[in-house]
């Protein structure tokens, strides 16, 4: 059978991940968290001490960068990554990061090589318009600005971050206009995506409707 790629785009906090991730299990595919992949580099950037605006060096640590996903977990070098990369500093860089061209030039390739030997669904911003603009399924979540920052603060508070719901939804609001403008794949939903809005429902609504359209 030929391998099956879902790709789940949207604004950030949209509930992508989370959605995603259970679609994964129930049709036993491969997740891949596109956005952790981003965060991963701007980790490693601000771990030696590099400026995010520097775009050479941001690219070298880019190509020193090996990235791989076992058990939905992203490994950086060989390094399992976890809580580290979601915090608001890294939340508050990673934009910059993932507009620089050859940094996403390096991320898609891994992308790319994933989606050829297994079935995957990805999320991210560019998946449906760019990464595979021939996926089987295309979806684009969206949900307002107040939903969204709502769900990233419980996520975090529940973590056990001492973060401010304001603070996060003026980052979510900022990311949103760097990934939409930026010159290279932006985030934009692809013609042939089926949008969902997520703002008011449940996960399990939202997943049950995304299911709804997939045939296999
Ligand atoms: O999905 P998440 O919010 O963790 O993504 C973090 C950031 O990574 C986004 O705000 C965006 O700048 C970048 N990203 C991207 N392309 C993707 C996935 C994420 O530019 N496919």
């Amino acid at each position: 059978m030929k391998n099956l790629v879902i790709a789940v785009d949207g604004p950030a906090g949209a509930g992508k991940s989370t959605i995603a991730k259970l679609i994964a299990e129930k049709l036993n595919i491969n997740y891949i968290d596109t956005g952790a992949m981003y965060r991963a580099i701007t980790y490693k950037c601000l771990q030696n001490n590099i400026d995010i605006n520097n775009e050479e060096e941001v690219i070298k640590i880019a190509k020193d960068c090996e990235i791989d996903f076992k058990d939905n977990n992203i490994y950086l070098n060989g390094e399992i990554l976890k809580d580290e990369i979601r915090t608001m500093e890294v939340s508050n860089n990673v934009s910059n990061v993932a507009k620089i061209k050859e940094v996403r030039y390096l991320m898609v390739d891994v992308q790319r090589n994933i989606g050829k030997i297994n079935s995957v669904i990805l999320d991210g911003r560019d998946i449906g318009s760019y990464v595979f603009p021939n996926a089987d399924y295309k979806f684009f979540l969206v949900a307002t600005p107040e939903e969204r920052g709502k769900r990233r603060y419980k996520e975090l508070v529940n973590k056990g971050y001492d973060v401010n719901l304001e603070e996060i939804i003026n980052d979510i609001i900022k990311r949103d206009e760097i990934d939409s403008n930026r010159e290279f794949a932006p985030l934009v939903k692809a013609d042939d995506a089926i949008e969902i809005d997520t703002t008011g429902k449940s996960i399990n609504e939202v997943v049950q409707s995304v299911l709804s359209k997939i045939n296999i």
